[in-house]
């Protein structure tokens, strides 16, 4: 499973490459509003920094709206991918994406109908929102393993980020249950390195490093 990072914020995808496990970035548009500075100019910064797939949602709630902001997103940088929302106009936007060669990740993916559907249009990624979807009680990570299922049953290529990640545990179970991404926050990438054992054996190594000297 490979690691995107879920934020607009360019110190935390600055931190996040530096540790050289980065193979994407994921923004949506709350998070680039919480940044208050130009999408466009900020895609241009991310795109300078990550070299894999950087996802840019668009507005437009029409199919042709959306096309024309997909297009003006995607020749910002080659590695721009266009967000889409899992709509009717948002699947019409993913097949005309997809015969100009435009990679597209369909967000918002509640259900397995909906990643199959986004994947016949010819979306590059679905987005499954497991967080959102255990916040209504239900099961996020069963959805993963239903889309992987399919996807495998019918030797489809899109691949399934796991999004909507909140703790270190969604990470280890999308992972176990075939997500091929999870995109992450910062917070929750920072978490995952650390165990309080580590932390303590690192002190004992130290201290009796020292002790030996004496
Ligand atoms: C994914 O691409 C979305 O940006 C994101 O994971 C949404 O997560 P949230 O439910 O924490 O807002």
């Amino acid at each position: 499973m490979k690691f995107f990072i879920d934020t607009a914020n360019i110190d935390d995808i600055r931190a996040a490459n530096a540790l050289g496990i980065l193979d994407g970035v994921t923004t949506n548009p709350s998070l680039v509003a919480k940044e208050g500075v130009s999408f466009h100019d900020r895609l241009r910064e991310i795109t300078e920094e990550v070299s894999g797939s950087v996802s840019a949602e668009v507005i437009a709630e029409d199919a042709e709206g959306m096309i024309e902001e997909g297009k003006e997103l995607a020749a910002i940088a080659p590695n721009i991918t266009v967000k889409v929302p899992m709509t009717l106009e948002g699947l019409k936007a993913v097949k005309a994406f997809s015969d100009l060669n435009i990679k597209t990740n369909v967000t918002l993916i509640f259900n397995a109908n909906q990643a199959l559907l986004a994947a016949r249009a010819g979306a590059t990624y679905v987005s499954p929102f497991l967080g959102r979807l255990d916040d209504i009680g239900h099961n996020g990570m069963e959805l993963i393993s239903t889309i992987a299922e399919i996807f495998d049953t019918h030797g489809i290529a899109t691949e399934i980020i796991a999004a909507s990640i909140r703790h270190p545990l969604h990470v280890t179970d999308a992972a176990l249950h075939g997500a091929d991404i999870a995109t992450i926050p910062y917070n929750v990438l920072a978490q995952l390195v650390k165990h309080p054992l580590t932390d303590q054996g690192i002190e004992r190594f130290l201290q009796d490093w020292e002790n030996a000297k004496q």
